[in-house]
């Protein structure tokens, strides 16, 4: 599946902090040899914002990469961080609705919640017990020159920034080491957050530890090899925009929406990321579905400009989520279901984190 090479992804970052990106990515590498020799060693914690339908570029970036590491044997959870879309005005009405959604795209594409634990943060207490001591790990100046809290601001369109924003890597921090993940699959932009949460739990160890063994691993990110995926119109892919493949769409609405995707000027199909950014993106998705190598998929469409592009990307898109989308359609029938599945993972979140909770109590002195 993973048929472009690493390159290409560092191109399309936009050359913003190659070092450390480079530092992350070769960090993958070895972790990704470290899994397929051990997966029983990982604790997998990753998880997403329930702000609606999820789509290809979630699909090709993470969700792909958590069915394969739960099939490969590891033990993982994943939160849907309701808490996080609060300062959301758009999101937040629907909230229920989209938490559903969220279990359901998860249980279409695979995940099996006998072996994946899936919860909501506000469902779980102790998450937020565990807040306040991680609050006090951190400077004011540290989170807000957070990179990702910056972004957030900047994206949120209110008029003023709540208290809450300022939590949010914190809050983060408590989502990943309440289970004492050592393993967190994100994408690039949660890589500030995801070292707030090492510095936490190397803050806390430091602080309350008694010379025993550490209460909190220091967890990896780990960043999918598969390339950016833009949206159709050659932007980021996000539903607010417009331009994203939602995995519940309908074969036509996809068909619509790469019908619509810009193109560019020259006749013959290519694969070339920097200077053809929406043709390639077009190509890229083709050989994503296929698992086939985008030069080859390039080569082949060739003179056949964007109308052949676009007929073979539209087949490779519907054939690919077609499994997708009737498991999906059929899991849908039964709400009570996707309720009971959510409630068990809620309820087999809370006792992980009422133990480390626990444990935190006695680190810190505090049983009273
Ligand atoms: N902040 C993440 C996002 O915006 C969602 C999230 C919340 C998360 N808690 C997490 C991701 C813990 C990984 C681990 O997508």
């Amino acid at each position: 599946m993973n048929a472009v090479s690493t390159t290409e992804v560092a191109g399309a970052s936009g050359g913003r902090d190659l070092l450390g990106m480079s530092a992350a990515r070769r960090r993958s590498a070895e972790l990704e040899a470290m899994i397929r020799e051990e997966p029983g060693r990982f604790r997998v914690l990753t998880g997403d914002r329930p702000t609606g339908r999820l789509h290809l570029g979630h699909y090709f970036g993470t969700l792909h990469n958590r069915v394969r590491l739960q099939d490969l044997g590891a033990e993982m959870f994943v939160i849907i961080a309701d808490y996080q879309v609060l300062t959301d005005r758009d999101v937040a009405d629907q909230v229920s609705d989209h938490v559903e959604s969220l279990v359901l795209d998860h249980l279409a594409i695979g995940m099996d919640p006998d072996r994946t634990t899936i919860f909501a943060h506000s469902a779980v207490p102790a998450l937020n017990q565990l807040l306040l001591p991680f609050l006090s790990l951190v400077t004011v100046a540290e989170l807000g020159r957070n990179p990702t809290v910056k972004d957030e601001i900047a994206h949120s369109r209110q008029a003023s920034v709540s208290g809450l924003m300022f939590t949010y890597p914190a809050h983060q921090a408590a989502d990943i080491l309440f289970c004492k993940a050592n393993l967190v699959p994100v994408g690039q932009d949660q890589l500030p957050h995801l070292e707030v949460t090492r510095t936490i739990a190397r803050r806390f160890n430091d602080r309350y530890g008694t010379g025993g063994p550490a209460v909190f691993p220091e967890p990896d990110a780990l960043l999918s090899a598969a390339p950016l995926l833009l949206g159709t119109d050659g932007g980021k892919m996000s539903k607010s925009r417009g331009n994203a493949i939602a995995l519940a769409a309908t074969a036509d609405e996809t068909a619509a929406l790469i019908r619509g995707a810009k193109t560019d000027a020259e006749r013959r199909i290519t694969y070339d990321p920097a200077t053809r950014p929406e043709v390639s993106n077009l190509v890229l998705l083709a050989a994503l579905c296929q698992g086939r190598d985008p030069h080859r998929v390039a080569e082949e469409v060739g003179a056949g400009g964007a109308a052949v592009l676009k007929r073979t990307v539209t087949e490779a898109v519907n054939e690919y989520l077609a499994p997708i989308r009737a498991r999906r359609a059929e899991l849908a029938r039964d709400r009570s279901h996707i309720r009971r599945v959510l409630r068990a993972g809620n309820e087999r979140a809370n006792v992980v984190a009422e133990a480390t909770l626990a444990e935190v109590r006695v680190a810190m002195n505090g049983l009273y």
